[in-house]
């Protein structure tokens, strides 16, 4: 097995940790938004946060890395919701903004990897590959934005 170096460990589980973060994030927001069509939308984002955290927790069981708690880590996603009260183009618009860092986040955990660890991880960014999918879907007013949210749900590819 090659060799795993800190930074690498713990940047897979500060990952692991931000994606049931975003379970309970996107959670929160469906449930006070009043249109069913974007409660589903971020009903989705958040199964799809919880299939990324999925795809990877394999790794952290293989290292012996030990998360925090999902239910506090769920409850910071709900906090860090709290505060995202604006209408749905506003919401969709600061996604759309903030999103693409994290490819350049995933791109550099890739890096660090030992190349057996790749095939799980590329699982990991696939999932924002369709998040930045949907939103500019939606943006656009496209039909079925939502495609590449069920897409990665059905395959875990982008
Ligand atoms: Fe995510």
């Amino acid at each position: 097995m090659t060799t795993a170096s800190p930074d690498y460990l713990k940047t897979l589980t500060l990952y692991y940790e931000e994606e049931i973060e975003g379970e309970g994030y996107f959670r929160a927001i469906a449930e006070r938004l009043d249109t069913p069509d974007h409660r589903e939308k971020m009903d989705l984002m958040a199964r799809v946060e919880t299939r990324a955290a999925a795809s990877v927790r394999p790794l952290l069981e293989k290292y012996g890395l030990t998360p925090r708690c999902a239910d506090s880590l769920r409850a910071n996603g709900r906090a860090q919701a709290a505060g995202k009260t604006g209408a749905w183009p506003v919401l969709i618009a600061e996604m759309q903004e903030s999103f693409p860092a994290y490819m350049d986040d995933f791109a550099r955990l890739e890096a660090m990897a030992p190349p057996e660890d790749l095939p799980a991880l590329k699982e990991l960014t696939a999932h924002e590959v369709a998040a930045i999918a949907f939103l500019d879907r939606e943006s656009e007013g496209m039909d079925d934005s939502a495609a590449p949210l069920r897409h990665y749900l059905a395959t875990g590819t982008a």
